[in-house]
């Protein structure tokens, strides 16, 4: 199928009206699906009230059925119509960190597409902080449900281009508003228990949740990889780079003794650092994101430099590890699943 695309200057004015906003609200309008920017990464926006217009983000995405989507608002009123009973502690969050990189679970009400929420009693709904992804849901004038547009399996996009690669041909359009912020997905978190429970992490942190809510738990499947996770997603090899990645927790010369080891058997190697260590090493490929001193730069970059090894001849990765506060969290779970949980230690 034709894919249209359109570019438009992600410094868009909430108040104006953007012809390649118009025309792209009116493909949702008519149930088709189209890619466009948030705040996170690129999600793959379809009508969250027609199955027909859901099923085909499915199907572009070879996205399990079993896995559901989350709907995206761009104002508080849409809430009613999408969800029972809101807690305390919901509204308290969503005071606090909407429009932004957070999720929340609720009981759900009638009226959405049943593929949405993949037969669960209950849905995902997320504001997100970017006008180009708020100006698009508001013409539209629906709840948009919107998976991360990659080819599942496939780190999500942080860029229009990584959309283009896996989805062009497959979807009717892609809004490019250059490069997302935050780089990973939203965090999630279920609602509907009397102490909230991180299901992923993400954007915003379990320090900055506690602070406005008190204790938050973290789902048991997160720590531990027998525990069958609440959030379907998270079941699923996510991120995964077509060279194997193995996470090396260590100084700079013991990540390049196990370089030179693969070096030795006739490997290509490549090697996912920070801007701080990456004269240390000697490898055919060497990624960079950020600094570990702002861990926000090593985020926005993450995906980028694990969609970049695709493009390189590497046989084996060898990964830096991240201590695991703030977003940390989020860094080092996305870095786990990426690596199959794989982790040598000095
Ligand atoms: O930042 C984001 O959240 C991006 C942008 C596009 O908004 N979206 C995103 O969507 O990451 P997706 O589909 O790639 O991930 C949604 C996650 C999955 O792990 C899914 O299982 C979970 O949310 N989820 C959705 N509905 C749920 C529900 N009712 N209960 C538990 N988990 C749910
Ligand atoms: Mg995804």
């Amino acid at each position: 199928m034709e894919t249209k695309l359109w570019i438009v200057d992600n410094y868009v004015d909430k108040n104006e009206k953007y012809p390649q906003i118009t025309q792209a609200a009116q493909l949702l309008k008519e149930g088709e699906v189209v890619a466009f920017p948030t705040e996170t990464v690129y999600g793959l926006g379809a009508d969250a009230t027609c199955d027909r217009a859901v099923e085909k983000i499915f199907k572009a995405k070879g996205r399990p059925s079993d896995n559901p989507l989350i709907v995206h608002i761009a104002e508080r009123e849409q809430l009613q119509a999408l969800v029972g009973q809101i807690s305390q502690k919901a509204e308290v969050l969503m005071d606090r960190f909407w429009p932004g990189p957070l999720t929340l679970i609720f009981k759900k009400k009638e009226g959405l597409s049943k593929l949405v929420t993949a037969g669960l009693d209950t849905v995902a709904v997320r504001m997100p902080d970017h006008p180009v992804a708020h100006s698009l849901i508001k013409e539209s004038g629906l709840p948009i449900a919107a998976p991360s547009a990659n080819t599942s399996g496939k780190p999500s996009p942080t860029l229009a281009d990584h959309v283009k690669r896996d989805l062009y041909g497959k979807i009717a359009g892609i809004v490019d508003g250059g490069e997302t912020g935050v780089g990973l997905e939203s965090t999630v978190v279920d609602c509907t228990e009397s102490i909230p429970v991180i299901l992923r992490p993400g954007g915003i942190t379990k320090e900055q949740l506690e602070e406005t809510i008190g204790e938050v738990k973290i789902d048991a499947a997160l720590q531990n990889e027998k525990e069958a996770p609440k959030s379907p997603g998270m079941k699923y090899t996510h991120y995964a780079p077509a060279a194997s990645l193995t996470l090396v927790k260590g100084h700079p010369s013991f990540i390049q003794e196990q370089i030179n080891q693969s070096k030795e058997k006739g490997l290509q190697v490549g090697v996912l650092t920070t801007e701080e260590n990456q004269s240390f090493y000697q490898a055919d490929h060497i990624e960079t994101v950020g600094t570990a001193a702002h861990l926000e730069t090593v985020a926005a970059k993450l995906y980028e430099a694990l969609r970049n090894f695709d493009d390189q001849n590497v046989d084996v990765i060898f990964g830096e590890v991240f201590p695991e506060v703030g977003i940390g969290q989020a860094i080092m779970n996305r870095l786990m699943k990426a690596a199959g949980h794989r982790i040598i230690e000095e």
